[in-house]
């Protein structure tokens, strides 16, 4: 039963994601006329007044503003003019039924709030009543482990059926993350080589050139393998590794990447599956970036990684064998945002072919959005000498941001590109045991300067 969304009522109103995030997202859906008619409400701890909140969206929906048509501009001012304020604590049982009881569903409620926040406010939404058809949206982090992850499915699971409930990552509005799928399933020539005997590994890198940008409280409590491979880098790594769903529809897509993660594993010893370090003090651009120990928040003995990998293993007849290396870090010298698809290399070069002999890769870059693959061919002057080139393609980039491609799917009713529950609690299920291993010191904690490339050493380096 899809319903379209009537009311978005966002909770943590006044807080930093709102406004950096989940506003210019929104504003990008109302600028296309994805969002007609749509009625925002803000809901914060802090005591705004109605003109302060109207401020805020309409600075955050400024840039879709100035690039949209003349309708696009018109929607955007009714909502920002239009949208409402109250300062509510979700904690405490009262204030949001009676706010609740004068909307207009059906609504969805953004939870925009750390987890144990949202997990009381879903408490308090228990003993409520909702509108019907109310659609829930969670944020990342969804839970801090899989024990607090199943705690709170089964508190959303008694507030509304599983496809009312959208579990984010932003990951999965990326045009090209989605843009696995069309390359894997609409051509012919891959699916034949997509597998153990033709693939020799994959790696999955977004290694930022930020630092911690002000997030320290939150980012020192999480570190990059929570951050980043958790949930975001999981899900890349499920689109390249599963079958082909019979349509792209949530139940088949989200079945197929259900049981891709549930074969996958990062297997003992971590100190051979797993790496971590931490940064210490370099220039960033034209930045000067202070040891990550000495940024205002962090907690040194806390021994938070800002640079993480680890080989995930899918036990299944596809991939057996073949090791997935996901690698996250901050504050590198190089953005670099990539998944590289490395093949095996032929079985036998004919005796006479001189020069280069690498093996095929395939890029898929996720910002800038590329598509190369390389290959070795006949170049120029020797006619049987190897030379490698590269088939490149500009990907079309839409100007959607994720959180507005997501969010679609909340206003009309698709959980397609939100994370299932069963699959949030499989994602932490997967980490765990190494966050477990790194408390206990049996992989050694790495430095690496701002600004460069990392540990040398490690799996997924850049050579040369
Ligand atoms: C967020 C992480 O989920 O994703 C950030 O918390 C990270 O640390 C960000 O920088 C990366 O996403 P994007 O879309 O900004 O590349």
């Amino acid at each position: 039963s899809k319903t379209t969304v009537k009311t978005l009522l966002i909770l943590g109103a006044s807080g930093d994601l709102t406004g950096r995030l989940l506003l210019p997202g929104l504003a990008g859906l109302i600028a296309t006329g994805r969002a007609p008619g749509l009625r925002l409400v803000g809901a914060g701890s802090d005591p705004w007044t109605p003109e302060q909140w109207q401020e805020r969206v309409h600075g955050a929906f400024a840039a879709a503003s100035k690039t949209a048509d003349a309708n696009g501009r018109n929607a955007l001012a009714a909502v920002a003019g239009s949208t409402e304020y109250h300062q509510v604590d979700v904690t405490t049982d009262g204030p949001l039924a009676d706010l609740l009881a004068r909307l207009e569903g059906p609504i969805a409620i953004y939870f925009a709030l750390p987890p144990h926040i949202s997990q009381k406010a879903c408490e308090v939404l228990r003993r409520e009543q909702m509108p019907a058809g109310t659609r829930l949206v969670m944020e990342k982090p969804f839970g801090s482990g899989s024990e607090s992850a199943r705690e709170l499915n089964q508190t959303l699971a008694t507030l509304v059926p599983e496809d009312h409930i959208h579990r984010m990552d932003h990951f999965l509005g990326k045009a090209t993350v989605l843009n696995i799928l069309g390359l894997r399933f609409a051509n012919r020539f891959l699916e034949p080589v997509w597998n153990r005997d033709h693939i020799e590994k994959v790696e999955i890198v977004f290694d930022e050139d930020l630092a911690l940008e002000g997030r320290a409280r939150y980012y020192d409590g999480a570190g990059a393998l929570r951050d980043m491979i958790q949930s975001h880098l999981l899900h890349i790594m499920a689109f390249i590794a599963i079958d082909a769903p019979a349509s792209i529809n949530e139940r088949d897509l989200r079945d197929a990447v259900a049981t891709v993660l549930r074969a996958s594993s990062i297997k003992a010893p971590y100190r051979d599956s797993t790496r971590r370090a931490r940064y210490t003090a370099g220039t960033l651009g034209e930045r000067t970036v202070p040891d990550y120990t000495a940024e205002e928040g962090v907690d040194p003995s806390r021994n938070t990684e800002t640079l993480a990998e680890v080989r995930v293993d899918i036990d299944n007849w596809r991939w057996e064998g073949v090791p997935f290396l996901l690698r996250s870090g901050k504050a590198l010298g190089r953005r670099r945002k990539e998944a590289v698809i490395t093949f095996r290399p032929v079985p036998h070069l004919p005796t006479g072919f001189s020069g280069v002999d690498s093996p095929n890769q395939l890029r898929i870059g996720f910002g800038p959005d590329t598509l190369q693959l390389d290959v070795d061919v006949n170049g120029p002057g020797d006619i049987f000498a190897l030379d490698r080139a590269s088939l490149v393609a500009e990907l079309y980039a839409t100007d959607m941001l994720p959180y507005g491609e997501v969010l679609e799917g909340v206003l009309t009713g698709d959980p397609l590109l939100s994370v299932r529950g069963d699959t949030a609690e499989d994602c932490w299920r997967i980490i765990e045991p190494v966050l477990r291993a790194w408390e206990r010191d049996t992989v050694p904690l790495e430095e690496y300067d701002a600004g460069g490339a990392g540990p040398a050493d490690w799996p997924t380096a850049v050579v040369g």
